[in-house]
């Protein structure tokens, strides 16, 4: 056997034993040790819009990319974004991260995790780009639906079994963006100013947790700027905190087309450049891949010796231990796609991550129900397609209008378009089954929903935003936060006629304004649920399913009312004769209900809430040493899940604490009438402040206070204790 052929075969046997066993490393070793200059080069860099080159001699094979992080994209062309035209790609949706962090549920997370790895798998895909942990720090931002919300304790808490999960099927998961990069408004251009405080303590954490308790094994720098470097090749974000402070042993993978610079990216901690300049094909001489910043110039660069060839060794071993944990890891199986179980694993996540904001008088679920009038656009318009690169091309969505003439075929189910978002339904080239072209004038369509209203036992909105241009979609933000196309004047008209058996279900990733939201009794927030998206809501309205998700971000009443008000804060101002925006960050650790807590401002639905169709009485919390227990039980007449969530407040500190933070949550299924204690350790984490001068986490000795409750505005007990 040729001494290559043992390496590669030896090495496939000890990476089925164990991904992570120290002989792998000596194994690279001896590859790194074969491998040409031309040849380690190459593998820094892409050779297509989601490929980066093997080492066909030995055997090491392509590393293939897909987004992410929802379902997995469809192949599109070699050079291009635009789909390939395959007719087996098409994928099963997940619900949108901001569902999977509303069902408060790590279970889920891990489920996703898996079902979606299992896909990727099948797929023969190395990384999956997903998925996105960025904080939601105001409404406008238009990429906040890809991510896990406004706490850093419940997206560092979500993230990790999802990694886990994708991880345990032989791909790498691939934690984006990596970091501040918290709107698309400039995003190429944005510099985040922000104190080290507030990025260690809000914009870190979930990163942190994916990488040192996820495990990690790629992570995607982001487009924007901090500290006057590109994300992508920043030295204090990739060098000192990423490989230094938390060890990563994992590939950075470049966003695309956010590499800027040879020099940075070889001594910054860029590991895998893809990307640059967006057809792959103008700037090459005779290829543009050989003409990307980490390709020909680097190779130059080693050449005529203006750059050592440590760090290409170091980014070369990163990406072989990739591919030990993935291509070469024969235990994973070979995935499977668009099964069964993975349409039952979207529709669970779904069902636990819908969120009850107001249910007045009992009105869900629907009962005795002869006629229901369905409304709105999102009744029906796809809703996996668009939003950027995490459009999906999917074998099967359900949409509701589908789903409740199914679930209730005895009553007559009508349905109005209500509005229209003008706009054609498609991306890439993957267009929506169906086409949602409207003559109607707005005028016409809410008086034809107004007129269809008689009669009816429920009228039932879908509304809220879409994927379209400035709504929930990356490259752009939102331009207000109030409802597009005339839906406040159409819920206005119907809460007038049917203000008694209206329900407003809220389809976005986004908080939106809801002027009318007194006049509606039942809002439900139905995110973008993927595949299983009508079945799901059918599930919740129908009662079939308890609703138990809770807000991952706060509902202002008013754009103005959070954090994020002034210009310098958001969008930002442009500095003199440059490119560069900066952005202050000016809010500090108060993001979210930090914000609306500490000042005092009532927002319209808080953060944390959801309500169910049975009730829950909590006992008096008890803390005993740093163990603090408190029983719920289901005082109610059927079987529902209660996320009880643990807030802690620190009453004395030297440095502006928010009023209260999560430190704990666990999801409760509970029978009627049954009860459970439900255990929390109020560890030193939960406790301390990021001392910024000092560089370190700090508890600080004196009066905390725990709460736990159903919501951060809904605390049913609260317990003082100090700390010596
Ligand atoms: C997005 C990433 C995505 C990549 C590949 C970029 O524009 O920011 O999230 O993974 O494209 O599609």
């Amino acid at each position: 056997m040729k001494k290559q052929h043992l390496i590669f075969a030896m090495a496939v046997l000890v990476a089925a034993c164990s991904p992570k066993a120290p002989d792998i490393e000596k194994q690279i070793d001896d590859i790194l040790s074969q491998l040409t200059l031309e040849e380690k080069v190459a593998m820094v860099h892409a050779q297509s819009k989601f490929s980066s080159p093997g080492v066909p001699r030995l055997g090491i094979p392509e590393i293939w990319c897909t987004d992410g992080p929802h379902g997995v994209r469809a192949e599109v062309l070699w050079d291009k974004w635009s789909q390939a035209r395959w007719t087996n790609d098409s994928c099963t949706a997940y619900p949108a991260l901001t569902c999977l962090s509303a069902s408060f549920n790590p279970e889920m997370a891990r489920l996703y995790g898996e079902s979606i790895g299992e896909e990727a798998r099948y797929r023969k895909k190395t990384v999956l780009l997903g998925p996105g942990v960025n904080i939601y720090r105001h409404p406008l931002g238009g990429r906040n639906f890809e991510y896990m919300g406004e706490d850093p304790y419940l997206s560092a808490t979500m993230v990790v079994p999802y990694v886990q999960g994708v991880q345990s099927k032989g791909v790498a998961a691939c934690v984006k963006h990596f970091c501040l990069n918290n709107d698309e408004i400039n995003r190429h251009t944005v510099n985040v100013n922000v104190d080290d405080r507030t990025l260690y303590e809000i914009y870190l954490p979930a990163f942190k947790a994916a990488v040192t308790e996820g495990g990690a094994w790629s992570i995607m720098g982001a487009y924007n700027l901090y500290q006057d470097q590109h994300l992508c090749h920043n030295e204090r974000i990739l060098m000192d905190i990423l490989k230094g402070e938390w060890g990563f042993d994992g590939v950075v993978i470049s966003d695309w087309g956010g590499v800027h610079d040879t020099d940075e990216a070889v001594h910054n901690g860029m590991d895998l450049e893809y990307g640059t300049w967006t057809d792959g094909l103008t700037m090459g001489a005779t290829n543009a891949y050989d003409s990307y910043f980490l390709a020909k110039p680097y190779l130059d660069g080693i050449k005529s010796g203006k750059c050592g060839t440590e760090e290409l060794d170091d980014k070369v071993r990163r990406l072989l231990r990739l591919q030990f944990r993935t291509n070469l890891a024969e235990t994973y199986g070979h995935g499977r796609f668009v099964c069964p179980e993975h349409s039952e694993a979207a529709r669970r996540i779904a069902d636990e991550g819908i969120v009850l904001l107001k249910n007045d008088g009992g009105l869900l679920p629907v009962k005795d129900a002869e006629k229901i009038l369905v409304v709105g656009e999102n009744a029906f318009k796809m809703l996996t397609v668009g939003g950027g690169s995490s459009s999906l091309k999917v074998k099967y969505e359900v949409s509701p209008l589908e789903a409740l003439k199914a679930r209730f075929p005895e009553a007559e189910i009508v349905f109005e378009r209500g509005y229209s978002s003008g706009a054609a339904n498609a991306q890439d080239g993957i267009s929506a089954k169906f086409d949602i072209a409207e003559s109607r004038s707005a005028e016409q369509m809410v008086a034809d929903a107004v007129a269809a209203a008689d009669g009816a036992d429920y009228v039932i909105v879908f509304g809220g935003l879409n994927k379209n241009n400035f709504q929930d979609c990356e490259g752009v933000d939102r331009r207000q936060y109030g409802l597009p196309y005339g839906q406040d004047e159409l819920v206005e008209a119907l809460a007038k006629v049917a203000g008694d058996r209206l329900v407003f279900v809220n389809i976005s990733g986004n908080a939106v304004a809801m002027p009318w939201a007194d006049k509606v009794p039942a809002i439900v927030q139905g995110w973008y649920l993927g595949s299983e998206a009508g079945n799901a809501l059918a599930d919740v309205l129908s009662g079939d399913v308890n609703p138990s998700g809770k807000l991952p971000f706060t509902f202002p009443v008013a754009m103005e009312d959070g954090p994020v008000f002034m210009e310098e804060q958001y969008p930002g101002i442009q500095r003199e004769g440059e490119k560069i925006i900066d952005e202050y960050y000016s809010e500090g650790v108060l993001v979210g209900y930090r914000w609306y807590d500490t000042k005092g401002v009532k927002p319209m639905f808080a953060f944390g809430r959801g309500l169910s169709y049975t009730s829950f009485e909590y006992g008096e919390a008890v803390l005993k040493g740093r163990k603090l227990s408190v029983s719920v039980k289901n005082t109610g007449k059927v079987a529902g899940a209660e996320v009880v969530q643990l807030y802690i407040s620190d009453s004395e500190a030297s440095v502006e604490r928010p009023s209260k933070e999560l430190k704990g949550f666990r999801k409760v299924f509970l029978q009627p009438g049954e009860s459970r204690t439900v255990s929390f350790d109020i560890t030193d984490d939960a406790l301390s402040f990021f001392d910024a001068d000092a560089h370190k986490w700090v508890v600080e000795p004196g009066e905390f206070v725990a709460h736990v409750g159903s919501a951060s505005d809904d605390i049913r007990s609260s317990v003082k204790f100090n700390v010596k």
